[in-house]
């Protein structure tokens, strides 16, 4: 097989993307901006709004569609309030695929496959792909314990395999990707494509501030934790001082600024207090965060992400950090991926 026909996978089939590379879902970060720069490049993207209000999501959807032609996705969670809004809103403006990862809600995946949706499951763990197929995902993202942002304990290397042996639709590899000897490593695991997120987050096209990006260009690979502390799932991010101080801090502390984040977050949602209180029991029930601290993500990495507050913010980031060193376009990222594949599996089989 030519270098270039082992590229054409089943997910550029499924997706109706050009390269088999996903851009991941990130708060605050994959926006309409980036979104719609990295579909024009080839890859196949997926705006996050799980952080916004039905209506901001319904907004971003339509810049990206006014910005590319291109096929892109929608990530969000089923239990964020606005979810049904937000689904009306993809079938609505023809999203080629919803994107979800915990707490996934059947009667929500049944209507979306129904009306031509693709429905795309992000998980950590073998069994959690039998189940998001069984509920009618038609492709799975595997990401292992090495990725930026909420994570399990499998490192990337055993959950791809395994993933792929539990089920029959395309599995994406995430977590622990940045270049083309990656994207050949997962091909051989038996994925169909990978999903990059720190990666595209280091673009130029990326909204985040250039000092965060410094930041984060500044990171070696062992300079991510894994904290529970946050919104009570483990979740990787850059170590700084306030992570170090959430650590070591006592409940009282953490309560406190809990229930503040949680009161900026209620403003900035505009949702009733009984919504939230609802999707965050739903997260409780279904993926066991912590009922209390449950807004605090969205508000401390918007801290970060958005207002740049590098030291008392949240940086989700993935370990493969410590191997990024540049910004380049979103462009320019895909074809130096694409070409370092190719070369990688001429190298190979020389
Ligand atoms: C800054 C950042 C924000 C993220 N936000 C989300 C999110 O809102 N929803 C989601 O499903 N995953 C989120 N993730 C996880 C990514 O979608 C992706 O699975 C992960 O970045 C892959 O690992 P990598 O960073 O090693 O490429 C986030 C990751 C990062 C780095």
């Amino acid at each position: 097989m030519s270098a270039r026909a082992a590229l054409d996978t089943p997910l550029c089939a499924a997706l109706g993307v050009r390269y088999p590379i996903i851009q991941s879902a990130m708060g605050w970060v994959a926006n309409s901006q980036l979104v719609s720069a990295s579909a024009r490049a080839g890859a196949f993207p997926f705006l996050a709004v799980a952080t916004l209000t039905a209506d901001e999501a319904e907004q971003e959807i339509v810049r990206v569609r006014e910005l590319t032609d291109t096929p892109f996705g929608v990530n969000f969670l089923m239990e964020q309030p606005g979810a049904r809004q937000i689904v009306e809103a993809i079938v609505r403006h023809d999203v080629r695929a919803a994107g979800y990862s915990r707490s996934p809600n059947a009667a929500l995946i049944a209507e979306l496959k129904e009306r031509g949706v693709l429905c795309v499951a992000t998980v950590g763990l073998p069994r959690h792909a039998e189940k998001a197929v069984q509920l009618g995902a038609d492709i799975v993202i595997a990401q292992g314990a090495e990725g930026g942002g909420h994570t399990g304990s499998l490192a990337t290397t055993q959950l791809v395999p395994l993933v792929v042996a539990a089920v029959d639709v395309p599995v994406v590899a995430a977590g622990g990707f940045a270049d083309g000897r990656g994207l050949i490593a997962a091909l051989a695991l038996g994925a169909s494509g990978i999903a990059m997120g720190t990666r595209f987050l280091l673009t130029t096209e990326s909204p985040v501030p250039d000092r965060v990006k410094r930041r984060y260009l500044e990171a070696g690979p062992d300079d991510t934790v894994v904290s529970k502390r946050i919104d009570g799932l483990p979740q990787r991010v850059l170590r700084n001082e306030f992570v170090q101080e959430l650590e070591s801090s006592g409940t009282l502390d953490r309560i406190v600024e809990s229930l503040k984040n949680a009161r900026t977050f209620r403003a900035g949602s505009k949702a009733s207090l009984g919504a939230l209180i609802r999707s965050a029991l739903a997260l409780r029930s279904t993926a066991g965060a912590n009922v209390l601290h449950a807004a605090n993500t969205a508000v401390l990495a918007r801290r970060a992400l958005v207002d740049g507050d590098v030291i008392g913010g949240v940086l989700p980031a993935g370990q493969v950090v410590g191997r990024i060193t540049d910004l380049p376009t979103c462009q320019a990222l895909v074809e130096r991926v694409v070409a370092e594949a190719h070369t990688t599996l001429d190298a190979l089989a020389a």
